[in-house]
């Protein structure tokens, strides 16, 4: 069990804003830092800990803020210095850590150093702080390895003199190589830069892909340009320990935490790390929260189940087993930007909800972290955002598949567009769907039924097992009930097709109604157990 003097962050429930959907201060369609800080107190209200806040550096914005030019200022998209000066104080007055973004693994091409590297020659310092190399073949015109961008097509982009750089997302986005000393040494004064104004941790993006294999050395077992979509990574990710992969989860990124870790501790109050690590096997993504590195890593793999009493068991005792050797607490996420909300993943409609609503339960009376992504407390499903309106460079790099349908604006009240989320008569840079009405954050306060007011009872509820300790017992997960106890609190969560029995105690809260004494199919409960 976390000790009376756990550090905060180790059963902490975060909750991701993703910046330009969240509220939109100024009229202009898209989200920003004055947005957030006048709902701080929403989230207050809702019940999280504290809050991990998007990207909102200087951008071109073609990956939607990961692609910075400037880490240590702010976009005028979302806001100034000031804002930023005015959300933590406003935040850390009501209680609330603020978690900001770390874009370390690539900038933009517009970055100071980017279009350095193109003005200098090959093999210039300027271009050593970056992937450059010559192409295969005459005249160099192949790629110079076989790697493929996870947002699709090849890994490398060809400049004006013929050298080739490597991105492993978008073009837009050139890798830095970390073995140069001038990249470290840069980030160490990103890190300080923001800790001296009073943020409380860093999310670090694309935390395993940092550190590359030295040689470049092609890719085995896969074919020049072959698309490794973010879904097929992530859907393979448990299952294919054998692949591959010299571009991700190279041991020289820890290094780069060891180094960030003693950083991090020579500032007081707890300052914190999460890595954005997906990783291919619990055990890989322990060895990113080992005592001397990140104080945590988001474990992917609940995202990654499918609804399955057996599945959910796997990945509990697969995480816990993971982290307990190296002391750490483990964490939960079920939605974020990059991923097909859960209530959509669960099959969408009243069942899809249930299910979500279950799940979401479930998570909460685990031990650890939880992290809860914008609009899921109203359990807001994807939108099929029309392909006129997609802004996702995965959509277009893919010609089909991409990340907006997430990343729709907040319904904050009203009856239609943009539903508070920006002034009225504002068309948001993303659309919003004609029937949210009755999923607004207002309507949902109103109803004690609704996900909203769910989500508020079950943080509360929450709050009241905090000392439940970190040890459980899975004493059900074989077949289509998974029944896990943590000191006195025991969830069951039914995943199978008929009503199921719950084990004596006094029921806290359910997921949806209960049939009787029974826990109906698609729906948790906690019991307090005496
Ligand atoms: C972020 C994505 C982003 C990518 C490249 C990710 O893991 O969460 O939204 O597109 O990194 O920075």
């Amino acid at each position: 069990m976390p000790a009376p003097s756990a550090p905060w962050w180790r059963d902490a429930v975060f909750y991701q804003v993703y910046v330009r959907s969240f509220a939109d201060s100024d009229g202009d369609g898209l989200g920003d830092l004055p947005g957030i800080t006048s709902h701080l107190r929403y989230l207050r209200d809702l019940g999280v800990d504290a809050v991990w806040i998007t990207p909102f550096y200087p951008s071109p914005q073609h990956d939607a803020g990961y692609d910075v030019s400037d880490y240590t200022g702010v976009d005028p998209l979302f806001g100034s210095l000031g804002d930023v000066d005015d959300l933590l104080t406003r935040a850390h007055r009501l209680g609330l850590k603020v978690v900001v973004d770390l874009v370390p693994n690539h900038t933009s091409v517009e970055h100071a150093w980017f279009r350095a590297a193109l003005d200098a020659p090959a093999g210039s310092p300027e271009r050593a702080r970056y992937l450059f190399r010559p192409g295969k073949g005459r005249g160099g015109a192949r790629p110079p390895n076989n790697w493929s961008s996870v947002f699709g097509g090849p890994a490398w982009s060809r400049i004006h003199d013929g050298q080739w750089y490597l991105h492993l997302f978008d073009a837009t986005q050139p890798d830095l190589d970390w073995s140069n000393p001038e990249v470290a040494a840069m980030f160490d004064d990103v890190l300080r830069f923001w800790l001296d104004r009073g943020v409380d941790g860093f999310r670090i993006d694309v935390a395993h892909g940092l550190a590359k294999d030295r040689s470049l050395r092609n890719q085995r077992g896969r074919r020049s340009g072959e698309t490794d979509l973010p879904s097929d990574r992530q859907g393979s990710m448990v299952e294919r320990r054998d692949v591959d992969e010299p571009m991700w989860d190279q041991p020289g990124v820890h290094d780069i935490y060891r180094s960030w870790r003693r950083l991090l501790d020579t500032y007081d109050g707890d300052r914190m790390a999460v890595a954005e690590a997906w990783t291919r096997t619990p055990e890989s993504m322990a060895r990113y929260v080992r005592p001397d590195e990140l104080h945590q890593a988001f474990n992917f793999a609940w995202l990654l189940a499918p609804w399955s009493a057996a599945a959910f068991a796997d990945v509990i005792r697969g995480t816990l087993d993971a982290v307990r050797p190296v002391g750490a607490a483990p964490t939960w996420v079920l939605s974020n930007h990059d991923v097909v909300r859960h209530p959509t993943r669960y099959g969408g409609g009243h069942r899809g909800l249930a299910r979500a609503r279950a799940a979401t339960l479930t998570m909460l009376a685990l031990p650890g972290s939880a992290y809860l992504y914008q609009g899921e407390e109203l359990g807001l499903e994807e939108v099929d955002v029309p392909p006129e309106f997609r802004q996702d460079p995965v959509w277009f790099r893919t010609g089909g598949v991409g990340r907006d349908g997430a990343r729709v604006p907040m319904p904050w009240r009203g009856t239609h567009s943009p539903y508070g989320f920006s002034r009225a008569g504002t068309t948001p840079w993303l659309p919003m769907p004609d029937d949210w009405a009755r999923l607004t954050v207002a309507a949902q306060r109103r109803d004690p039924a609704s996900t909203w007011s769910f989500y508020r009872d079950a943080l509360r509820a929450r709050r009241r097992f905090a000392d439940a300790g970190e040890d459980v017992e899975i004493v059900d997960g074989r077949a289509t009930v998974l029944e896990v106890r943590r000191g006195p609190l025991t969830v069951v969560c039914n995943c199978g097709p008929r009503p199921a029995r719950l084990p004596p105690g006094t029921v806290v809260l359910t997921s949806g109604p209960l049939d009787g004494h029974l826990l109906p199919p698609d729906t948790a409960a906690w019991v307090a157990c005496a």
